[in-house]
């Protein structure tokens, strides 16, 4: 699952804006799964949608599906501490985090459609609706469970 060169340049161009802004960086100090930071989740699962992007074959808008991939799980607290999201984490974290990255990176619809769609089937009513939401729904799960059941985690580049 390796990306060649033009491609791995391709995606850190996209990337780093956002890896190297302050603003994630609070990401870093937050345990999505197991021994994995939030910041490291949203990297991998960021990697996945573009490597599965480029092995299918689909064509995509690139910047809109490594924005929302990146930004997808920016909602900034940790899920583990019964205070912010509970119980419901997992249907509310998706608006927390488009909320967040349209504050801090005045991202487009397709993005924040990317972001609020990618628990779904979870989100009901937030189905994805374009490919690149697609892929960032799909690369999310495949990671989050190498992440908890099998503790694996592969990098792309
Ligand atoms: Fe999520
Ligand atoms: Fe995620």
């Amino acid at each position: 699952m390796y990306l060649n060169l033009r491609e791995r340049r391709q995606l850190n161009r996209l990337l780093t804006p956002y890896a190297e802004s302050p603003e994630t960086a609070p990401m870093k100090e937050y345990t999505q799964h197991g021994a994995v930071s939030t910041f490291d989740h949203c990297r991998r699962v960021t990697e996945r949608s573009y490597w599965l992007s480029r092995r299918l074959g689909w064509k995509v808008d690139d910047s809109a599906l490594v924005t929302g991939a990146f930004l997808h799980d920016f909602y900034l607290y940790d899920w583990h501490d019964p205070r912010p999201g509970g119980k419901l984490h997992g249907f509310t974290h998706p608006a927390a985090a488009c909320e967040n990255a349209r504050r801090c990176f005045h991202i487009g619809k397709k993005e924040q459609d990317i972001i609020r769609s990618h628990m779904w089937p979870l989100t009901l009513f937030h189905a994805p609706n374009s490919r690149e939401a697609l892929l960032v729904s799909l690369a999310d799960k495949w990671c989050s469970l190498e992440e908890t059941l099998l503790q694996r985690y592969p990098r792309h580049t």
